[in-house]
């Protein structure tokens, strides 16, 4: 069983004997069995700066999903090594822009006569191709904690901005955030022909939304919001930007898991709230506050957890700190050279951003 004595003190003796060679990030939507042996627990954003923060490290064990890892890979040394404890960890949101459709999209683009206006943005959680597409046309990566800098960064320097590849944050940010409307922003679909666009919508349009989107946020709904406003009087709604837009915007906050836990250390005792994120981090939030009064519930309760973030258990980390104590390198994430470099250009205009 994960949560097996024996397997937490063969983690525990594996980290020891490893000692400042290993550097373990854990997101916060990992299980508590994984977290409780994360040297940084983190959002995407923090913990691409702690795994560039950790030059002395050999062997960086990435407790989250493939894309992080491989965005860690690009950001440290070419010596330090990316692990990442089970290999099937991917992410279904960013497996929905592969390099060829976003090379026929630009082509699409090319052919309307507008690609020289479009700047490009690409959501961390995307490949490593995508994120060199991004930096080889003149673009930038975001997170959910800077996709407003990173907009506003890329409306200076182009008239559109293509968003790849979750829609709803990229809508969620323009509309809410920015004051684009709806109307401004146009869905490219990169299973029909032309994106299932006209040239004419292409070129009206500010905000060209790749028609991506994560299936776990996907699914909290108007009436998961509904519901539990009816149910607690009184409740904050506080959900992640991946969610769908009628979602965020009959919410009352919104933000990035780091947000979320802010957002929490600061309500204060005797409040209530509902939170729109992955289960793990939901719950471990709820038991953290519980004692401090403030009540937190799941948002809707038959969304369950990130699949393939909770492919990384216990037993994995266990068998790939034993396997890097015993010198031997398991499930490395290594980018290629030409890929890493572009896609560098792009992570690194991401972190100059104001
Ligand atoms: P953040 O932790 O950056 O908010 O990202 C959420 C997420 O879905 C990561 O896969
Ligand atoms: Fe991908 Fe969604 Fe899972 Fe995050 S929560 S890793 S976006 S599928």
């Amino acid at each position: 069983s994960p949560s097996d004595p024996d397997l937490v003190e063969r983690a525990r003796a594996a980290k020891e004997k490893l000692g400042d060679k290993v550097f373990v990030l854990g997101h916060h939507y990992q299980r508590d069995e994984v977290i409780q042996f994360a040297d940084v627990t983190g959002d995407s954003f923090k913990l691409a700066k702690d795994a560039a923060a950790r030059p002395e490290a050999e062997y960086i064990v990435f407790c989250g999903v493939h894309f992080m890892a491989e965005s860690a890979d690009i950001l440290t040394s070419d010596d330090q090594k990316v692990v990442l404890p089970d290999l099937a960890a991917g992410c279904s949101m960013a497996d929905m822009a592969t390099a060829e459709q976003v090379a026929e999209c630009w082509d699409v683009l090319t052919e309307a006569g507008i690609a020289e206006q479009v700047v490009p943005v690409s959501y961390m959680n995307s490949s490593a191709d995508i994120k060199a597409f991004t930096g080889k046309h003149g673009g930038t990566i975001c997170t959910s904690s800077n996709a407003q800098r990173a907009l506003e960064w890329a409306f200076q320097q182009g008239e559109k901005v293509l968003f790849l590849p979750d829609q709803h944050l990229g809508r969620n940010t323009a509309v809410r955030d920015m004051g684009l409307s709806l109307e401004d922003c146009v869905l490219y679909n990169p299973h029909k022909p032309n994106g299932g666009l006209t040239a004419e919508q292409l070129r009206d349009a500010k905000m060209i939304l790749w028609r991506g989107h994560c299936s776990v946020h996907g699914r909290f709904s108007l009436e998961s919001v509904e519901d539990v406003r009816a149910r607690i009087p009184g409740v904050n709604v506080l959900v992640h930007p991946e969610c769908r837009h009628e979602v965020v915007a009959a919410a009352d906050y919104v933000g990035s898991t780091e947000y979320i836990i802010k957002a929490l250390e600061a309500a204060p005792a005797g409040s209530k709230w509902a939170i729109g994120t992955e289960l793990n981090l939901v719950r471990r939030l709820a038991n953290r506050f519980a004692p401090e009064g403030k009540e937190i519930v799941f948002l809707d309760k038959t969304v369950c957890f990130c699949s393939t973030m909770n492919r990384i258990d216990l037993p994995h980390l266990v068998w790939t700190l034993e396997s890097l104590a015993e010198g031997k390198l398991v499930n490395r994430i290594e980018v290629d050279q030409e890929t890493e470099t572009f896609a560098k250009l792009a992570l690194e205009r991401m972190l100059a951003l104001p």
